[in-house]
C-alpha cells in the first residue's frame, strides 16, 4: 500500500505555502529532491551528540563517528549490492566521481588512436571530462546518438565498438528526457570489445533498483542531494579490481600508506580515494535517506512515479501548443517542454508565481537541445511524493499562461 499522504507528510517543506498562499508545487526534482525528517534528524543529532573527525582520533566521539561513517558505507554497499565496501567511495557528488574516473584511468590504458564512446543526451558532468581526457591524451571521442524519440541509437553500436574503444560513459536515465537507456546492452556490447563502463545513475537511483553486479558496470556513480540526502556527498562504486588500478587525483591526509620528504605511498581501497576530511555527516544521512527508500520500497517508488508519468504524459499532450520531447519506451522522472510561442524562462517564471517550481533551461545538456534546434526546454520533475494532483495544478497553469499569450 502505497501512503502518497504519509509520504508527502514526511517532508517538512512540502506543507509550506508559496507568495499569496499557493500551496507549493514543487516539480524540479531531478535538480535535487526533498528530504525527509528522517533525514533532517539524522544531521542534527549527528552534530548535536556524535560529530568528531573520522579515522583519526583515539577518542571515543571519533570512533562514534567513524563507526557511522562506516555503517554509511556499508548501507550504500548494500542498496548497489556491491561485493565489499571497499568498492565504494564517497565523494562531493557524481560530478566529483566521473571526474575522479575520467582524470585518474592509467594513461597506460591507452594508445594512441583509441577511442572513449559516451552519448549525446549526457549531462554536462559526462561529456566534458571525456571531451577533456581525449584532448589530453589524443584519443577519439565518438558518440552514440539518439533519435527524436529520445531513444538511444543502438543501431550505431555496430559502428561505433570496436577493438580501439576503451571506455564507454553514459547515463542510466537522460536528465532532460527522462529516457530509461538499455544499460545492459551497453555495457555488454563495451565489455565484448573490451572496453570498462561508467554508468551515470544520478536520474536513476531514486527510481529503479540497482544491482551492479548483476549490471555489471565497472562503475556506478550517483549523489546523496538526489536521492532525498543531503548536498555535497555522492558516491563512485568501482569494481574492485578496476577501482584498484584508479589513480587518486587529489592527495593529502588519510589517503597516504607512509610518507617521507620526497616520497609517498598511497594506502587502501577506498580511502586512497577519499584524501582530507571527508563530509561523513553527509554520508551518514545520505545512508538515513537510501534507508527511508528502501522502508517505502524502491519497486513501490517506481510503479508510483511510471504510473503518474503516463499521466502526464497524457494530460500535457492535450495543451493546445505544447511539444513535448522524445516519447521513449520507458521515462522516468523527467519529461521536457516548450510551449509555442513562449520563452521557457518566461514560462517557468510564470509558473513559478502560481506556486509551481518546474526547471527552464539547457539543463546542463546543451547536445539536447541542440539536436531538436532549441536553446533550452522546460521541465517538471516528480518524486516519490509526487502527485496527480500537483500534474493538474501544473496543466491548469500551461493552460492559463497560453490563454494570456495567445489573447496578446
Ligand atoms: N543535474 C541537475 C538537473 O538536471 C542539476 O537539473
Amino acid at each position: 500500500m502505497y501512503d502518497l499522504n504519509q509520504i508527502q507528510k514526511d517532508f517538512p517543506i512540502l506543507a509550506q505555502t508559496m507568495y499569496d498562499g499557493q500551496k507549493l508545487v514543487y516539480l524540479d526534482n531531478a535538480a535535487t529532491t526533498q528530504k525527509p525528517y528522517e533525514v533532517l534528524k539524522a544531521i542534527q543529532e549527528h552534530y548535536a551528540y556524535d560529530n568528531a573527525n573520522v579515522h583519526r582520533g583515539a577518542h571515543y566521539l571519533s570512533n562514534r563517528s567513524t563507526q557511522r561513517f562506516e555503517w554509511a558505507r556499508e548501507v550504500v554497499r548494500d542498496f548497489l549490492n556491491a561485493g565489499c565496501t571497499e568498492e565504494i567511495v564517497f565523494t562531493h557528488g557524481t560530478t566529483e566521481s566521473i571526474n575522479m574516473v575520467a582524470s585518474g584511468l592509467p594513461e597506460t590504458w591507452f594508445r594512441a588512436g583509441d577511442a572513449i564512446v559516451v552519448t549525446e543526451m549526457e549531462h554536462h558532468s559526462n561529456l566534458v571530462p571525456w571531451q577533456m581526457l581525449c584532448k589530453r591524451l589524443g584519443l577519439e571521442l565518438r558518440i552514440l546518438h539518439f533519435c527524436d524519440d529520445g531513444m538511444l541509437h543502438l543501431d550505431e553500436l555496430d559502428s561505433l565498438m570496436d577493438e580501439h574503444v576503451r571506455f564507454v560513459s553514459f547515463c542510466h536515465v537522460s536528465n532532460v528526457l527522462g529516457t530509461v537507456n538499455p544499460i545492459e546492452k551497453i555495457i555488454k556490447r563495451a565489455h565484448d570489445v573490451g572496453a570498462y563502463v561508467l554508468v551515470d545513475g544520478t536520474q536513476a537511483i531514486q527510481h529503479i533498483p540497482i544491482d551492479v553486479r548483476t549490471l555489471d558496470c565497472d562503475f556506478y556513480c550517483f549523489s546523496g542531494h538526489k536521492v532525498y540526502g543531503p548536498n555535497g556527498i555522492g558516491v563512485l562504486y568501482g569494481r574492485k579490481e578496476v577501482l584498484s588500478q584508479l589513480n587518486p587525483i587529489y592527495f593529502g591526509g588519510e589517503m597516504v600508506d607512509e610518507v617521507s620528504l620526497q616520497d609517498t605511498t598511497f594506502g587502501k581501497l577506498p580511502y586512497r580515494l577519499e584524501a582530507g576530511t571527508p563530509n561523513y555527516p553527509g554520508a551518514i544521512a545520505m545512508a538515513i535517506a537510501l534507508q527511508y527508500i528502501t522502508k517505502i520500497g524502491i519497486c513501490e517508488i517506481g510503479h508510483h512515479e511510471a504510473a503518474l508519468m503516463d499521466y502526464a504524459q497524457d494530460q500535457l499532450s492535450q495543451i493546445c501548443g505544447i511539444q513535448i520531447y522524445g516519447s521513449p519506451e520507458k521515462r522516468i522522472g523527467s519529461v521536457s517542454f516548450n510551449l509555442k510561442g513562449i520563452d521557457c524562462y518566461d514560462l517557468a517564471c510564470m509558473l513559478d508565481k502560481m506556486g509551481i517550481a518546474v526547471r527552464a533551461g539547457s539543463h546542463c545538456a546543451q547536445p539536447v537541445m541542440a539536436h531538436y534546434g532549441v536553446s533550452g526546454m522546460a521541465r517538471a520533475s516528480f518524486a516519490m511524493y509526487s502527485s496527480e494532483a500537483e500534474i493538474d495544478t501544473l496543466c491548469c497553469g500551461i493552460q492559463r499562461i497560453s490563454k494570456i499569450f495567445s489573447r496578446r
